[in-house]
């Protein structure tokens, strides 16, 4: 495997994923929330697939557009041209009116060789196609991660060289780590409040990084600090990164994008 792009090299540094962009100030999963997560300092986004019903990924979270647009339905049901008429901003706040469920694509040419992207697929029929999309875009600086074990073995297989991150959310870790490592990923992304000293030592042994999500509390981001994560998810980066570098605790590991 390619080394990982994402790890970490010095003991005091750290990596701040936007989780689905800076989405405490910007509506979730938005080009809006990218950027803003960009300007706040983040080190990458992450942000959630699925895909259309004519196969086209596209970046939402839910696999329903009730909580996040002003449609209705499932996400699969829709062609991609209905889905990009529908206003993925207004909910959060009218000044995001008009902001679009954005395309797989699109967030690929925005981030470019610049700004670390988290894929998170939320469901199986999207790994196919999304391989398909990033062979046209190898500058991208990508890591694929999922819940599904078995996606993320079926990736590993057509993609070798492709960072993976396993996502947990059970408190039977040791299982989710032998999962990780059968699957050949480069990370383990844990619920933050199932993180213990043990857990980040077994996955450090493993030589594993680890990335627990979502931490907004700057007290229990300092606590996961000091067991020895690599990063951490936020939904609000540039709060945490202002709180965590005047408590000394963070420096931000741009220089990790190499
Ligand atoms: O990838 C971390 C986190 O996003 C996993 O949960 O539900 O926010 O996609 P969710
Ligand atoms: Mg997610």
């Amino acid at each position: 495997m390619k080394p990982p792009i994402f790890s970490k090299q010095h003991e005091d540094r750290i990596f701040l994923w936007a989780h689905r962009g800076a989405s405490a100030c910007a509506p979730e999963n938005t080009l809006a929330a990218f950027r803003l997560a960009e300007a706040q300092g983040a080190d990458g986004v992450e942000l959630d697939v699925h895909l259309s019903r004519d196969a086209t990924p596209l970046v939402i979270h839910d696999d329903t557009l009730e909580r996040t647009t002003n449609g209705r339905g499932a996400v699969a049901d829709m062609g991609t041209r209905e889905l990009r008429r529908l206003d993925a901003g207004r909910w959060f706040s009218p000044a995001f009116s008009r902001e679009p469920i954005p395309l797989l694509v699109e967030v690929l040419e925005w981030a470019a060789d610049r700004v670390a992207l988290n894929l998170e697929l939320k469901n199986r029929r999207t790994g196919e196609v999304v391989l398909r999309l990033l062979n046209d875009y190898p500058h991208c600086k990508v890591l694929v991660s999922s819940f599904d074990h078995r996606l993320l073995k079926t990736l590993r297989s057509a993609a070798p060289q492709l960072p993976l991150g396993f996502l947990c959310e059970s408190r039977f870790w040791r299982l989710a780590l032998r999962r990780a490592i059968a699957a050949g990923a480069h990370s383990l992304h844990p619920r933050q409040d199932l993180v213990s000293a043990s857990l980040v030592r077994a996955v450090r042994d493993a030589g594993l990084a680890i990335y627990p999500w979502t931490v907004d509390e700057t007290k229990r981001a300092g606590k996961l600090l000091r067991l020895g994560v690599d990063g951490l998810f936020t939904n609000q980066p540039g709060v945490l990164r202002e709180k965590l570098e005047s408590a000394g605790r963070l420096t931000i590991a741009r220089h990790l994008l190499t």
